[in-house]
């Protein structure tokens, strides 16, 4: 389907800094990203040294996960295969790359100083287009991020990308309609959880934690999107490019996305407690309870 088939969006905010430390232009701009728009910064490159570069290689992925990730408080690396050097090297750069992103999502939002917590870290060596995957796990699907087995109790999910492609590659997003459009479109046909549903899947350890009514709703969001062939090629949408050495900030919890292609980018999500907002009605959560009329967790 062409591009004119499709009513466009414009989500996508430019912003010209260069480095990631205090001294960066950019600061207080939690009401832009909390309204659900995409934070672009395309002079902001992921430095990796001469040494590093060897790790832009799918070879370095143990195959199990898609990802190589480190994990927090920890602070131990998953999904890669190496020698102990060679995985230490690799590990600092992760370590890196999670410690730049911090600094400047704390100068980007300085609400969210002292809650925002750090969640994984990831490098992702491997090609989109090469994956295989069920429609559910399918990332090239306009969808908003919520996970079956990892409920969130309407926590935000703020991630910080930065394309490393070496081959001028761009990082190929789709990008879609703003949240309430899509609560909107799919709230009247999702029912309410099954009772008892959530207390056996937390007992069965199907989910981490208890899955909420909230967790419910958004998942339901997730699949009904994924879902609908008609909402995938007809819905309000545009395409992004994000150039090597472009940095993107977004809540993926809200903000309707799919990976379209693209190889080695840079990922940290910081988890966000939506009361800890500059204005906690934008959270979906604030959405889907103003729109349904009750808590939802
Ligand atoms: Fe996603």
């Amino acid at each position: 389907m062409s591009s004119t088939e499709h009513p466009t969006v414009d989500i996508v905010r430019v912003y010209p800094d260069t480095s990631w430390a205090d001294d960066g232009p950019t600061r207080h701009v939690e009401q832009a990203v909390e309204d659900g728009l995409v934070l672009s910064f395309p002079q902001l490159p992921f430095e990796l040294a001469e040494s590093e570069r060897r790790f832009l290689d799918p070879r370095w992925a143990d195959g199990k996960a898609k990802n190589i990730s480190v994990r927090w408080p920890a602070g131990e690396l998953r999904g890669a295969a190496g020698d102990a050097a060679d995985l230490a090297a690799l590990k600092a750069m992760i370590v890196r790359y999670a410690e730049q992103s911090e600094a400047f999502a704390l100068r980007l939002f300085p609400h969210y100083r002292g809650h925002l917590q750090r969640g994984n870290t990831s490098f992702r060596p491997v090609d989109v287009a090469g994956r295989e995957t069920s429609w559910r796990k399918d990332d090239t699907r306009l969808h908003i991020d919520a996970f079956p087995s990892n409920p969130m109790h309407g926590t935000r999910l703020l991630r910080v990308f930065c394309n490393v492609n070496p081959n001028g590659e761009p990082r190929r997003w789709r990008v879609g309609e703003p949240f309430e459009a899509l609560a909107r479109r799919y709230l009247p046909s999702i029912p309410r959880p099954a009772p008892g549903s959530a207390w056996l899947m937390e007992t069965l350890h199907i989910t981490k934690r208890r899955r909420t009514e909230y967790d419910h709703v958004m998942l339901q969001l997730h699949d009904r999107a994924k879902a609908d062939a008609a909402f995938q090629s007809g819905s309000p949408q545009a395409r992004v490019d994000f150039a090597p050495r472009t940095t993107w900030v977004v809540f993926s919890d809200q903000v309707l996305h799919a990976a379209m292609g693209g190889q080695h980018m840079m990922e940290q999500t910081f988890y966000l407690a939506p009361e800890r907002q500059h204005r906690p009605e934008a959270s979906p959560l604030g959405v889907l309870e103003r729109l349904m009329g009750r808590p939802l967790r």
